[in-house]
């Protein structure tokens, strides 16, 4: 069977499923059968595991595959605490890459990768705009007088010598070259002067008699809708979500003290917490990262991290994601956690990809780790790493996580663009920059959650004042947010 339908059989039932059952269940797996396991899974287990499958139903080879008999499970101890509360903490992984990974990094991949993108968010923007093919603009018999609009890839940003912007725009059946006079209108000027190399607009404007050049008189982005409707949690009490990142076990200047306090502080109010990526400081990041290093071998450091973290009360349920510094393939998106690090965590943590879009209680997590923050804060003015939630809402006006191609993110041409956001969701949470902040844009809490790190020989080089040693809790009911310092 295929993983993403054995999940949806779970998740469509509410509960998850561990790597070790996906692989059972991926083997000798039917969705009869998997539907029969599941109705004799107490409802208190959150996740499935392989002990589920083999201790509950006896399994037996039968004349169609596999048949079940009559299945026993005993639920895991829950302290009295948690039996208290109403509603048993959720996840459900919504979207991820692993095990979905298809390319090969071939040119006809990048082909499929950008088509992908551009008609995932040129339909998007053709809900707001008539868009014609840019190749029927070179039409002589067109009528230059009436606004025409197209929708394009950026292929170019330039400014003219009469301080003028040029934008080259893209589609799949050519380029044009568009002009946004810096005289025209201010904030048709300002938002030309955003754009970023791969985003793919919409454009409104005249031609020129000669249809060479078209003049805007609009760019629209994807971007999310104004009326945003948060899914405040449909029921009250869906509990309390901790965001954190770059935790960077193994490294010389992880702050274990702060990390030891706040562990602490987890209390029996807390049902997620939420990690994006950097778990560890990894081996080979960057020249000179062994001077930088207190556990030198990248497994002892996932020891020590699961060590760290299988130290949290248990009725926590975590969900881990990956960054640049992890021991996952450095294109993005990248897949999960392999085999070899999640077994030295406890087995009720969810392993997801970078991105991934995970329920938590009813409210929808995006997790993206942030390398495309590099990108985006190089290439917009005004943007800093003190302020990552303005890198953040521009990734909800892309529609896009990480736009840019041949900057610092390592693109990988996955046949789906995993990048584009096509559902809106209620909180983006990113990491990578090391700063904390949080702010919303159209009802979407953006939380940049910081490091449990303090400044690095690379980052007193550069100037980077990290923020660490901070939580960020939500509560799912109302989405309202405070920040935790354990400094
Ligand atoms: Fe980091």
């Amino acid at each position: 069977m295929e993983t993403g339908e054995i999940i949806q059989i779970f998740a469509e039932s509410g509960f998850q499923v561990d790597p070790a059952a996906l692989d059972m269940l991926k083997t000798s797996g039917s969705p009869e059968l998997i539907k029969k396991l599941l109705c004799s899974i107490d409802s208190s287990v959150m996740v499935v595991g392989a002990e589920h499958i083999r201790g509950a139903p006896a399994i037996v080879p039968g004349k169609n595959g596999i048949t079940m008999t009559v299945p026993k499970v005993m639920a895991p101890a829950i302290s009295s605490e948690r039996k208290n509360k109403l509603v048993s903490p959720l996840v459900t992984v919504i979207k991820d890459i692993s095990n979905q990974s298809t390319c090969i990094g071939e040119y006809t991949d990048f082909v499929g990768y950008f088509k992908d993108r551009y008609t995932l968010l040129g339909d998007m923007l053709r809900k707001r705009i008539s868009a014609r093919p840019i190749e029927s603009l070179r039409k002589r018999n067109m009528d230059t007088r009436e606004p025409l609009s197209v929708i394009g890839m950026v292929l170019n940003v330039r400014t003219t010598t009469n301080g003028h912007k040029l934008i080259e725009v893209e589609d799949s059946t050519g380029t044009i070259p568009v002009l946004v006079h810096k005289e025209k209108d201010t904030e048709l000027f300002e938002l030309a002067n955003s754009l970023l190399m791969d985003e793919v607009i919409g454009v409104t404007g005249t031609i020129s008699g000669d249809s060479s050049l078209m003049f805007a008189n609009s760019i629209i982005r994807p971007d999310i809708p104004n009326n945003q409707n948060v899914s405040l949690a449909r029921e009250k009490g869906r509990g309390k979500a901790v965001f954190i990142s770059d935790i960077h076990v193994g490294s010389n200047t992880f702050l274990e003290d702060a990390w030891l306090r706040f562990v602490d502080w987890l209390g029996d109010d807390i049902d997620y917490l939420i990690i994006a990526g950097d778990v560890v400081d990894g081996i080979g990041i960057f020249p000179g990262q062994d001077r930088e290093l207190a556990i030198m071998d990248i497994y002892e450091q996932y020891e020590k991290a699961a060590e760290y973290l299988n130290a949290v009360p248990r009725h926590i349920k975590i969900i881990i994601s990956p960054g640049n510094h992890d021991a996952v393939r450095q294109a993005e998106p990248q897949p999960r956690f392999p085999e070899r690090i999640t077994r030295l965590f406890r087995d009720d943590i969810t392993f997801v990809g970078n991105p991934a879009m995970v329920d938590i209680g009813g409210a929808r997590v995006l997790i993206y780790h942030g390398r495309s923050m590099d990108d985006i804060i190089a290439g917009t003015h005004g943007f800093s790493y003190g302020d990552p939630t303005k890198p953040m809402a521009s990734m909800l006006r892309f529609r896009h996580l990480s736009p840019i191609y041949g900057g610092r993110v390592s693109i990988a041409p996955e046949k789906k663009d995993h990048f584009v956001i096509d559902s809106v969701p209620d909180i983006l949470h990113c990491g990578h920059v090391h700063t904390v902040g949080v702010s919303r844009y159209k009802g979407v809490l953006m939380i940049n959650s910081g490091t449990w790190q303090s400044q690095t020989e690379f980052q007193k080089r550069m100037n980077l004042q990290p923020m660490p040693a901070k939580a960020t809790v939500v509560d799912l009911a109302n989405m309202e947010y405070r920040i935790t310092s354990f400094d």
